[in-house]
């Protein structure tokens, strides 16, 4: 799949969601993450209805839970065609090649896989102090993405800032999702290790998932525009 910009539509109903998408009608088709936020209130029919507008979608629901559940759901997810999905890699290797064994139609087309490796608002000292992780949080980055590349899963979601780490230990073709964007004159909102799209795409991302610096934006589609224009283009 070639580079591109996926927006994180961080919307709580179907009704704001598609009123969003309305405004991209006639131009470029974007490729939007559902979180759980909006699929747990509008279910997977808001993936259907998103998904026959044209989209590509990639379902943000980090699943972790023992391998023969996760296996189950990911059958179930595959079956609404969605293109990206993703685990936690703290469920183990034997769980992410359950969650890849799941999500393998008959025809053996699959969505794309990926990781979370350690979330970004864990800090190292939360992971040593009460997650009892004692390695620094540097390398359980690089062994949870050596992990998943493994258990044969297409890639990680990480900051920007660390894929170039990710690479170097798995491979240029092993894909980095990365969030954290903000363009240079903008505001950082809640967010702290940020890039910008240019400076991702300088980095190695495959993918920037961007929320609010467009869907904040008084004007989304010129802003969705920037980001292709700096990162995909
Ligand atoms: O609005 P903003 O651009 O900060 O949105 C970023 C999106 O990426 C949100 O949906 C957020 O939950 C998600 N995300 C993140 N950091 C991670 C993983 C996901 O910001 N480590």
């Amino acid at each position: 799949m070639e580079r591109d910009v996926i927006i994180a539509c961080d919307f709580s109903s179907a009704e704001a969601t598609l009123a969003f998408l309305d405004k991209f009608q006639g131009g470029r088709k974007p490729f939007v993450k559902i979180g759980m936020e909006l699929y747990y209130a509008a279910g997977p029919d808001i993936v259907r209805q998103i998904k026959a507008r044209g989209h590509k979608i990639f379902l943000d629901l980090k699943l972790h839970d023992i391998p023969n559940t996760v296996r189950k759901a990911m059958a179930v997810l595959s079956s609404l065609d969605v293109d990206m999905v993703n685990v936690h890699a703290a469920g183990t290797v034997a769980m992410m090649k359950a969650a890849l064994e799941g999500l393998t139609r008959p025809d053996g087309s699959r969505p794309l896989l990926i990781a979370v490796t350690q979330l970004t608002s864990t800090s190292q000292e939360t992971m040593q102090k009460e997650l009892l992780i004692g390695a620094g949080i540097n390398e359980t980055i690089v062994k949870y993405a050596q992990n998943a590349k493994e258990a044969g899963l297409d890639g990680v979601v990480c900051s920007p800032l660390e894929a170039a780490m990710v690479k170097d230990a798995c491979g240029k073709g092993f894909l980095t999702v990365t969030p954290g964007i903000r363009f240079a004159d903008a505001a950082a909102d809640d967010q702290v290790r940020i890039t910008t799209p240019a400076r991702a795409r300088e980095i190695g991302s495959d993918f920037i998932v961007v929320g609010r610096p467009i869907t904040a934006s008084p004007d989304p589609v010129a802003a969705y525009n920037r980001c292709l224009n700096e990162f995909a283009d």
